[in-house]
């Protein structure tokens, strides 16, 4: 084959056909016709504010919301009552961290309202970069299995530090709060390392989809498929936690004038439970087996957050943007 856009046709039918006939059948449980699809934006609209919501069939509504789990108490309430209450109340470890998902620090605030501002244009996102880029280190050995975890082999950093500090904390409180619903994640290179940053369709709302359980160990039984160099070595088991990979962080919504905000912060676990409408109506046939919502569903993509442990001695986790 001297033609060179031939071969690479031909090669792509290999290896869309060899991809297509190596996913077995999984038994697909669907509810009755009566309980209408639901949409990505139906996700993010019960998400918002009440009035927002509202605009869901209630359905779909129901349906949506027993999928839902929530690592930090949903909470859609006008800022200054949120405020009010957050001197009044304790301020233990828990309820700190609370208001930092509801009412994050002034940096990611105005990230928020740049988002929306700029009608989810993925580049104010990038001009917020520090342009110097880093060279991604081995993370954990993934070097000699030559894996290569971010999308590009280099990674930058916000300018902002209180915004790469936010991005640690969103990783740290997931992998802390996940037991509470029964999620079993660690923060490492076949589990949790990575959120896709995202612009919402409709709104502009900012938001991470993060991914954990990405890369199960292969099993014959349980999980017979090969995700390439990255899953070498992998420990990580392919059980009931698959269902709950899908890990989603929004910011607070900006309301219409300067200084108002429509909706709190938002961080939840989207169960994918095979008997439920996320698995049935949000994630692709073809990645039922991954359980895996993609990212440009929700919105357009400004970049990948990782989270990587590039420590050799002792951990030594570092964001990189890619
Ligand atoms: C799983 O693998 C990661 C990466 O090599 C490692 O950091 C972690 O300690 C391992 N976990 C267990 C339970 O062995």
């Amino acid at each position: 084959m001297n033609n060179p856009s031939l071969a690479l046709r031909f090669t792509l039918f290999v290896s869309f056909s060899l991809t297509a006939s190596s996913f077995p059948q999984l038994p697909f449980f669907s509810k009755p016709a009566s309980t209408p699809k639901a949409k990505p934006s139906d996700l993010l609209s019960l998400l918002s504010s009440k009035s927002q919501s509202l605009t869901v069939d209630p359905l779909v509504a129901r349906d949506l919301n027993s999928c839902l789990k929530f690592l930090v108490p949903f909470s859609p309430e006008p800022r200054h009552r949120k405020l009010a209450s957050a001197t009044l109340i304790g301020s233990n470890r828990r309820e700190k961290d609370d208001r930092l998902i509801w009412w994050p620090p002034q940096p990611v605030l105005d990230l928020a309202r740049l988002a929306v501002d700029s009608g989810g244009d993925p580049s104010a996102i990038h001009r917020l970069l520090d342009p110097s880029v880093i060279l991604v280190p081995d993370v954990e050995g993934s070097n000699q299995d030559r894996c290569q975890l971010t999308r590009t082999p280099y990674g930058r950093v916000f300018i902002n530090e209180e915004l790469n500090m936010y991005m640690k904390f969103l990783f740290e409180l997931i992998a802390a709060r996940a037991p509470s619903i029964g999620l079993d994640v660690a923060l490492n290179r076949f589990d949790l390392f990575h959120g896709h940053m995202f612009l919402a369709l409709d709104s502009g709302r900012l938001g991470i989809l993060f991914h954990a359980r990405e890369y199960p160990a292969y099993d014959k039984r349980d999980f017979p498929y090969n995700l390439g160099y990255c899953q070498r070595g992998s420990n990580v088991t392919y059980g009931d936690s698959m269902n709950m990979r899908n890990i989603l962080w929004l910011a607070p919504l900006p309301g219409n004038s300067p200084k108002s905000w429509a909706a709190p912060g938002v961080l939840v676990v989207l169960d994918a439970r095979p008997d439920g409408i996320i698995y049935r109506d949000l994630i692709p046939d073809y990645v039922k087996f991954a359980r895996t919502i993609y990212e440009d569903d929700l919105g357009e993509v400004a970049v990948d957050v990782n989270y990587l442990n590039v420590g050799s001695e002792s951990p030594n986790y570092q964001i990189f943007i890619c």
